[in-house]
């Protein structure tokens, strides 16, 4: 099966669940408790109708967008995620090169496999640096200061991790950095004899945005032990505001979901927000950043950026996002099965399809530019 044989998501999934062993996979595919909010961030698109116009003239489309003072040709982007050289060796080298050619953003997380530094000169697409908040202040500065000096465009901070989200299909197999797998977890690596042969005939695993710090690689801590010892569930928005001064450029929270919040973000200087439970794998029952999304910019969207993110797979459910106030949409696992699947040719595919169904959905929904796109254009059931 090629890159070219996929069509969609689910295609794509298909093909990172043949090539993943199950841990890998369901490190990626899992979500917390219950899984019932992960369900709903794609279910919620489609209590949502679009009611299109026609006869608009729409030969030509824009896709393009601005948000937080970069100009993306598509109004979705590669959230950060985590350890992505597990899922394909190439990692987030695939992604940066992927997000340059379709000249959008894309995110490196602190648990990212290649350095930011390494990954900021493959793209020459708009940069994020996904960031968490530790109990070493100086610490959190001096990563600050890397990122700025790498050229980082975009800081965002994550804030919806202040504790690990409970993700039960990685206890049954013990999917944790290092590896502890269960006897089953073992098993199921076996069956992939291919994915072991490729990871170790390849450089070895690292967390370059924090072995300088933390002795990670070595095996001495594991990501649980990072987020319970180093990260400071103490954080406030008095802290934060700190962070947002010294970066003193775009500075995005992610992971807000309540209007008190998005104001006290706008208060601050935040110049953006990402409406986001984390793909569903922190608080399951919480609400979906789609069906939150009117409330937020109703409140907020004439002072800062507001992005979503979560369950989003089809052309069609950017296009109800940005009609609702979105300024552009994270992609997730819309990009990491791809990753899984085929490496960079498979992001690309995945970015490309996307773009080719943002491009005709536009047209059918009669919008020759995003800006087109209003309430006007939607009805809820
Ligand atoms: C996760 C964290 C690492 O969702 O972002 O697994």
């Amino acid at each position: 099966m090629q890159p070219s044989d996929c069509h969609n998501f689910h295609d794509f999934r298909r093909m990172a669940r043949r090539k993943l062993p199950g841990p890998i996979f369901n490190y990626i595919d899992g979500a917390a408790d219950d899984e019932v909010t992960y369900r709903r961030n794609t279910a919620s698109f489609e209590r949502c109708d679009l009611v299109p116009n026609v006869l608009r003239g729409v030969e030509n489309v824009d896709l393009s967008v601005t948000v937080m003072g970069q100009k993306l040709a598509l109004p979705v982007y590669c959230s950060p995620t985590a350890l992505q050289r597990l899922f394909h060796h190439q990692g987030e080298r695939a992604v940066a090169a992927a997000s340059d050619k379709y000249a959008t953003m894309f995110g490196v997380s602190s648990l990212g496999t290649v350095s930011l530094e390494e990954v900021r000169k493959l793209s020459s697409a708009p940069q994020i640096y996904q960031f968490y908040f530790h109990k070493d202040r100086s610490l959190n500065r001096a990563m600050m200061e890397r990122a700025k000096t790498a050229g980082v465009e975009v800081m965002m901070l994550t804030v919806d991790s202040i504790t690990g989200g409970n993700r039960e299909r990685d206890k049954r197999t013990g999917f944790s950095i290092p590896f502890k797998l269960t006897l089953a977890g073992m098993l199921q690596f076996a069956m992939k004899p291919a994915w072991g042969l490729n990871y170790l005939t390849h450089e070895p695993f690292r967390l370059p945005q924090l072995d300088e710090h933390v002795d990670m690689g070595g095996g001495t801590m594991s990501i649980s032990k990072y987020f319970s010892e180093m990260l400071d569930p103490s954080m406030n928005w008095d802290d934060v505001a700190q962070m947002v001064e010294q970066w003193s450029g775009q500075f995005c929270l992610k992971g807000i979901m309540s209007v008190a919040d998005a104001k006290r973000a706008a208060d601050i200087g935040c110049t953006g927000i990402v409406l986001s439970n984390h793909g569903g794998r922190q608080l399951d029952g919480s609400r979906t950043a789609f069906d939150q999304l009117a409330e937020i910019v109703d409140a907020v969207g004439d002072r800062i950026d507001v992005l979503m993110d979560g369950g989003v797979q089809r052309g069609t459910h950017v296009l109800k996002a940005l009609s609702l106030g979105a300024k552009a949409v994270g992609l997730g696992r819309y990009y990491l099965f791809p990753l899984a699947a085929a490496g960079q040719a498979g992001v690309e595919r995945a970015l490309e399809l996307m773009r080719i169904e943002i491009e005709r959905d536009m047209r059918l929904m009669g919008c020759s530019s995003v800006q087109q796109l209003s309430r006007a254009n939607l009805r809820f059931r």
